[in-house]
């Protein structure tokens, strides 16, 4: 803990690296249970190292100038590894998240009108009315105890990507319904899987799998009802939907297949949901535990909207609530990690990276490294001011990753959390929980373990 803390400040709960790098088996073991309890202190403070494992180099990265060559300067050597896709690819298929080339290029251009300002000006009042519905039901629920606030946070921004994607409430796509089988992916699906790690083969039969395979194709079969109850309405639509299925290849003409557009649907509900939701329910914890900061949030939010339900040009006026989502992301980045499969042999000039290497970008351990941020533990959300951000490198805060395969909902993600939060902040407060421990745990997003249980009253 750094020795200049002054009084007030919040120091966030998390996973205390071990001292030493762990023997092999217990490695192995941990990286399975939670990779942070593997990450050894010294990760923190030196930029880079590599293994070899079962005849590749493992290369872990977390200093911006490897980030920008991964990402940006040779972002066309390094492709989606099959650690992702074996982790999100049953799910997500061939849709943008995991598709390369022609392919992912042709699905990008399809939808990016939907993450244009002016479409993402038009969707500002969802935001703010699936907060108020989660205001309510954390009202009703603080009666009882201690409220979760992530699958309150996954409640509502269920509820906003399904109203983006398909124009209204869909009856497959209902937060009830879709909670458990998210949670079932997650947890067994969502981290790495003995047999990859020693290399063996796709075939040999993964019995634990099978509760996972059944949400993926759970969730497949809800996309295809909602674009077959699209297709039978007869109606076209502007949004993401409408888009993709409107959507011709300039070149050849042609449109997205229909395992494409099932895929996109489960992409753009999976990722434009879930990872918006943790950082929501992180910013939550820690404004509990830092009540100065949830003062200045209620002033701003006060003084910016007054009453009024939260529009596009307010959210821009709420930079304090920018910057609190920022230093929630750098403490707990919903992608902790990002990796990628070098199909060529490539020069970083002091890390040689050969054809069939692995490369992890380790967003978590960037985000608090020592010889990157001041006091990296201290929850202090000025570091984002205007004037202090300056000294912030483009490739050492990258919670939306970098480079041409940067996430498409960014903007999406920044107006959605900031208007939630002024929303709740303004009707609700929220106070710390000290029987309950935070340990975050890395399953493809960064999740607290067994939720956040947080203490809600009105303001
Ligand atoms: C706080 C919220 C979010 C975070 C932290 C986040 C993070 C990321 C990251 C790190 C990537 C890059 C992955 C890679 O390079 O392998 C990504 C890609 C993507 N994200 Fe997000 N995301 C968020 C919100 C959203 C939202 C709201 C949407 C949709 C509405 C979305 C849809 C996507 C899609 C479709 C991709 C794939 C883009 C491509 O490869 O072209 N994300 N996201």
């Amino acid at each position: 803990m750094p020795d200049t803390l002054r009084e007030g400040d919040f120091i966030p709960q998390t996973v205390t690296p071990p001292e030493k790098p762990l023997p092999l088996v217990r490695g192995l073991l941990q990286m399975i249970a939670n990779p942070l309890h593997v990450w050894p202190r010294a990760m923190y403070e030196n930029p880079y190292h590599g293994v070899r494992w079962i005849g590749r180099t493992f290369h872990y990265f977390r200093r911006p100038e490897h980030m920008k060559a991964l990402f940006l300067d040779h972002a066309d050597v390094f492709r989606k590894s099959q650690f992702q896709k074996k982790l999100v690819g049953p799910a997500l298929g061939e849709g943008l998240l995991t598709s390369e080339g022609e392919h992912w290029k042709f699905q990008r251009r399809a939808a990016s009108p939907a993450f244009r300002i002016d479409a993402l000006r038009a969707i500002a009042p969802a935001f703010t009315s699936s907060a108020e519905t989660a205001a309510d039901r954390m009202i009703a629920a603080a009666a009882r105890g201690p409220v979760d606030v992530m699958s309150e946070m996954q409640h509502a921004t269920l509820d906003v990507i399904v109203e983006t994607i398909l124009g209204g409430a869909d009856p497959d796509f209902g937060y009830n319904r879709i909670a458990g089988t998210v949670e079932d992916y997650m947890k067994t699906m969502g981290k790495p899987d003995m047999l990859d790690m020693f290399g063996a083969p796709t075939w040999i039969p993964r019995p634990w799998g099978g509760k996972g395979r059944r949400a993926a194709s759970g969730l497949k079969q809800s996309a295809v009802n909602a674009i077959e109850r699209r297709r039978a309405s007869g109606e076209t639509r502007n949004d993401l939907l409408g888009l993709l299925l409107a959507a011709r290849d300039p070149e050849t003409g042609r449109g997205l297949s229909e395992d494409e557009l099932r895929d996109n649907v489960v992409t753009f509900i999976g990722a434009g949901h879930e990872t918006t939701a943790l950082a929501l329910t992180f910013a939550l914890y820690l404004i509990a535990n830092a009540p100065e900061i949830q003062d200045r949030l209620v002033r701003e939010a006060r003084e910016v909207c007054g009453d009024s339900p939260i529009d596009a040009a307010m959210i821009d006026a709420m930079p304090f609530h920018e910057q609190v989502i920022k230093e929630t992301m750098r403490l707990y980045p919903p992608v902790s990690i990002i990796d990628r499969v070098a199909a060529a042999d490539i020069d970083f000039g002091d890390v040689h990276v050969k054809k069939g290497d692995f490369a992890f970008a380790l967003i978590y351990i960037m985000h608090r490294h020592r010889r990157l941020w001041e006091q990296p533990e201290r929850f202090d959300p000025d570091r984002f001011s205007e004037e202090r951000a300056k000294g912030i490198s483009r490739f050492q805060y990258m919670p939306f990753g970098a480079g041409p395969r940067i996430c498409i909902g960014m903007k999406f993600a920044y107006m959605e959390a900031i208007a939630i939060l002024a929303t709740l902040v303004r009707r609700l407060r929220f106070l710390p929980n000290a029987d309950h421990k935070v340990e975050p745990n890395i399953r493809i997003t960064l999740r607290p373990e067994g939720g956040m249980p947080l203490f809600v009253g009105r303001r």
